[in-house]
């Protein structure tokens, strides 16, 4: 959000490069390497070198979200005087007004970066220093020869400590990599030059963190992790398409962008639905079929009348899959096992406002933060909202309004809990909660819609997903019906902004296969 600020308010800038890299240099800053926002130059830390450079208002706004600058700098980006060219230029006292302390590396010469990695890896290899180098690079970048002198000189060197992450989007400046320069088989490149190699989906979380741990253990070789990205992912009409590699958006559509980015819709199959247990096939076959994350409901035949499974089962789950675990605990007395689903490998850990005071939840939220694991509170629909829960809200990651009363799969959809809903998130956006509203019980291709523009952007389907035997299409029908809940509200803003056709046009390309459902037919004419 704040690189597509950024670039709008400049005129020029990449977009498509900066999103492509999110998801890296989130876990890059916020996961993984070691660094101190406060001591930019702290000899401890890890080094990352931008070597692509284009995805410049990207890192510049992980800078900012990590502390080395001010958020509000970023509308500055590009302009005369600012700090934050166009290219980042690294940080030293002769360049301090157009750069500041956090960037190691002056980039836009492509292909540059990694030799300079080298040097840095090098060097404190020799010195017996810890610190590691992270570098990006690009795929139109590694048409320079310099990368792979490069390539060569790091196996030499056997340089355990270099991380080179190539933002595999496939499309360069002038057009798609594979028809300028082939880069393919990339993978088999890399290895030949004698590089340990790991490919992984670039805007799955857990598959780089999963990645980068892994490469630790490497000795003696520098890795490369060929993460396969998306130029211009989070809006759709960017994504994959050339003509953004370089383009700015009009200013004018900057609220309906940064209304796009906030509606992103993650579906998460819920797997006591349908057949009784084959747990490991559900996870499969929902992984399979595309779903974000698998909703994992833990009932103990006390705090609901059934039982479901227990931790043991999400052990087991975990070895079978990557994809992120988002636990619902119906239990008694959260507080007492909580510490069974942290070791099981959740990445989400729910418990229920109805199962634990204050002081109990503040305890569970304490543990679910150390192990790195985000946590998140549910609300039955007969419950008020607790107004304890304010003061906590910078902690809380996920919050799951029930539209049905906990205990089975397959009950109906309680429609009040639409206003019930209308309300907490009132309450959380003047709170300003930062976290995912997520909607549990009765959701379907009829319900998504509403439960979407209440407030939720977290979907479970239980039954919608495992009811009815074909898992892959039911998800594909939940990802449609999502879909056109997210470009039916972005319409609506359009047109209140008073840009309805200008935003059709720029859409063209998305809205025409959902033409007809977003009853938009006799504006596309128009245009065409
Ligand atoms: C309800 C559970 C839900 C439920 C969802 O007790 O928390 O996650 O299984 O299933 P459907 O979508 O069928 O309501
Ligand atoms: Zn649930």
């Amino acid at each position: 959000m704040l690189a597509i600020q950024g670039i709008a308010e400049a005129g020029s800038g990449h977009p498509g490069a900066s999103f492509s890299a999110a998801e890296i240099m989130g876990v890059l800053y916020f996961h993984k390497m070691k660094h101190r926002p406060s001591d930019p130059l702290w000899e401890g830390r890890d080094y990352f070198i931008n070597s692509k450079a284009h995805s410049a208002p990207g890192f510049y706004a992980v800078l900012a979200i990590a502390g080395y600058i001010d958020t509000k700098e970023i509308k500055t980006l590009r302009k005369l005087g600012s700090r934050l060219q166009g290219h980042p230029v690294r940080y030293s006292e002769r360049q301090k007004n157009h750069s500041f302390p956090g960037i190691e590396y002056s980039g836009g010469s492509e292909g540059i970066g990694l030799s300079v990695s080298i040097g840095i890896a090098l060097a404190k290899k020799r010195d017996g220093e810890k610190n590691r180098v992270y570098t990006l690079i690009g795929d139109g970048e590694s048409n320079e020869g310099q990368i792979w002198e490069a390539a060569m000189a790091a196996s030499k060197f056997k340089l355990d400590n270099l991380v080179a992450i190539l933002d595999r989007n496939k499309i360069q400046q002038d057009g798609f990599t594979e028809e300028i320069m082939p880069l393919d088989p990339v993978r088999d490149k890399w290895a030949a030059f004698n590089w340990n190699v790991v490919e992984v989906s670039g805007h799955k979380i857990e598959q780089i963190i999963d990645a980068l741990s892994r490469i630790e253990k490497v000795e003696d070789k520098p890795s490369i992790i060929i993460a396969n990205t998306t130029k211009g992912k989070g809006i759709k009409h960017m994504a994959n398409n050339p003509q953004w590699h370089g383009k700015a958006p009009p200013k004018k559509h900057v609220p309906i962008l940064l209304e796009e980015l906030q509606s992103e819709i993650l579906i998460a199959p819920s797997i006591i639905a349908g057949e009784p247990e084959n747990y490991e096939e559900k996870v499969r076959r929902a992984e399979r079929a595309g779903a974000d994350l698998i909703h994992l409901d833990i009932m103990d035949g006390k705090f609901v009348p059934s039982t479901s499974f227990f931790a043991d089962t999400i052990k087991h789950l975990r070895k079978i899959s990557s994809i992120p675990f988002d636990t619902h605990l119906m239990i008694e007395k959260p507080i007492n096992h909580v510490e069974d689903y942290i070791d099981a490998g959740c990445d989400i850990i729910t418990v229920h406002v109805e199962a634990c005071n204050e002081t109990e939840f503040v305890d569970i939220n304490k543990m679910l933060l150390k192990a790195g694991i985000s946590p998140g509170i549910a609300i039955n629909p007969g419950t008020p909202f607790p107004s304890w829960l304010i003061e906590h809200l910078d902690n809380i990651d996920v919050m799951i309004i029930m539209s049905v009363n906990p205990g089975f799969a397959g009950q109906k959809f309680i429609p009040d809990s639409l206003d019930k809903m209308a309300e907490i998130v009132k309450i959380l956006k003047s709170n300003n909660y930062k976290g995912f509203i997520e909607a549990d019980g009765g959701i379907d291709a009829n319900t998504l819609q509403q439960v979407f523009d209440a407030g939720a952007r977290i979907m479970v389907a239980g039954n919608a997903v495992y009811g009815s035997p074909d898992i892959n299409s039911n998800i594909i029908q939940l990802r449609h019906k999502a879909n056109v809940a997210i470009e039916t509200k972005l319409l609506e803003l359009a047109t209140i902004n008073d840009m309805r056709s200008d935003w059709i046009r720029s859409r063209k390309n998305m809205l025409i296969p959902l033409a007809k459902e977003l009853g938009i037919e006799e504006d596309l004419h128009a245009i065409k």
